[in-house]
């Protein structure tokens, strides 16, 4: 079947939280079509085919009871997204090493509770997804940064000294690697995760793995899972089928747990999270009839980046960025302008009236300047977005 990710879907009127002013802090944009909105990672695109008529079997039944991916039935649900992500992504897990949470944000706080306890600091690679240092507050932590290091070209990477020196300390007991990094788009190497990976264990710092973009990984790269390269000790993968098929808001997260340690503590705080029937019907029809769905979507964000990355170069050489190795976001430094980051904001947002996300959400000391942006919308609104951009900036 072929998938017209062209077709514009209209989202108003579905609580879609793309489309809330809220967050962005402009009163009256609620649902106006003359915006542009490139901010949140989800996707403008309907999902595939298997997936719909999964989740119409549920609407059908017509009970909405208590469900469980349990690990006590046959075939089950975890069976197939273990089989799932070792095909993709060449692991060798049993349905018996995943557990269900409430998205990726729901694993990460999960292994905070049952690793960490209040007052201990929870390393992280500023700049980094913002809603970490939420999960870490949350459970009583707090943030300890270690700065990506960004080189003359503006590719990141870690600082294995300053995390060896955080590490040390024995008042920080995890470490939360983004991997593929959101928001600078690093796809970390062998090298790098079996470095990080042996100063954690050296440290006694758990290592909770974010992979939720594993789906997202350009060129010549290769999208290593955490557990995989490393054997997996200490290690606590933590994912979802949210930004690979499109179903962020029905909340197909999960743990990924080899380590025999760690096993117990993971199974217990998953007890009693009980995931929606059209969660389950979700998860499976991504894992057992999405791979068409899947590879054209990939294919159509390809060429997205690359008509993005083509507009900066020639429209607006002056904003500076590291062409994404993995993710469907770009990093974009705008400080060449020389605009505050209120009149940049004002410019893009209001003048403009195209939704980004401020780089001070990802990095509150060095995101100055900086702006996310979203790539996996329709290909001719997000030109349309760019060019507006490029009039109001280029005045
Ligand atoms: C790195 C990272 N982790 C977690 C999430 C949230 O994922 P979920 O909706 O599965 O909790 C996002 C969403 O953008 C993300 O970029």
């Amino acid at each position: 079947m072929k998938y017209d990710f062209d077709q514009k879907i209209d989202r108003r009127n579905t609580y879609c939280a793309k489309l809330s002013s809220e967050q962005e802090g402009l009163d009256n944009h609620l649902y106006d079509n003359d915006y542009i909105y490139m901010q949140i990672a989800d996707m403008d695109f309907a999902c595939s085919e298997g997936i719909r008529s999964e989740l119409k079997k549920v609407l059908d039944h017509n009970i909405y009871g208590y469900t469980i991916a349990t690990h006590s039935y046959g075939s089950d649900v975890y069976d197939m997204i273990a089989q799932w992500l070792n095909a993709h992504h060449g692991l060798s897990i049993k349905g018996s090493n995943i557990f269900y949470a409430e998205g990726t944000l729901g694993a990460v706080t999960s292994a905070l509770k049952a690793f960490t306890k209040p007052g201990e600091g929870v390393i992280i690679n500023r700049p980094v997804y913002g809603p970490f240092t939420m999960c870490i507050n949350n459970v009583g932590c707090h943030v300890v940064n270690s700065q990506l290091l960004k080189d003359d070209k503006g590719r990141y990477s870690i600082n294995f000294e300053e995390l060896e020196q955080l590490a040390a300390d024995p008042n920080n007991t995890a470490y939360i690697l983004c991997s593929p990094h959101n928001p600078v788009g690093r796809v970390w190497s062998e090298e790098e995760l079996l470095k990080l990976h042996e100063i954690c264990q050296r440290n006694h710092v758990l290592l909770i793995s974010d992979e939720v973009h594993c789906d997202f990984v350009w060129g010549d790269q290769k999208f290593l899972p955490t557990i995989k390269v490393t054997g997996g000790k200490g290690v606590v993968m933590c994912s979802a089928f949210a930004k690979t098929f499109n179903l962020a808001g029905l909340k197909p997260g999960f743990s990924v747990v080899t380590d025999p340690d760690l096993l117990p503590k993971v199974a217990q705080s998953s007890e009693f999270i009980f995931p929606s029937p059209f969660t389950i019907a979700s998860i499976k029809g991504a894992c057992l009839y999405s791979e068409d769905w899947l590879q054209q979507m990939k294919e159509y964000v390809r060429g997205n980046i690359e008509a993005a990355t083509a507009f900066f170069k020639q429209r607006m050489p002056k904003v500076n960025f590291y062409e994404p190795e993995g993710t469907y976001l770009l990093w974009l430094d705008f400080n060449k302008y020389g605009f505050s980051d209120e009149e940049l904001h004002q410019r893009i947002y209001a003048n403009a009236k195209v939704i980004l996300e401020d780089g001070t959400l990802f990095d509150p000391d060095h995101g100055h300047g900086f702006q996310r942006l979203c790539l996996p919308v329709n290909r001719s609104r997000m030109l349309e977005g760019l060019e507006r951009i490029a009039v109001e900036l280029e005045k």
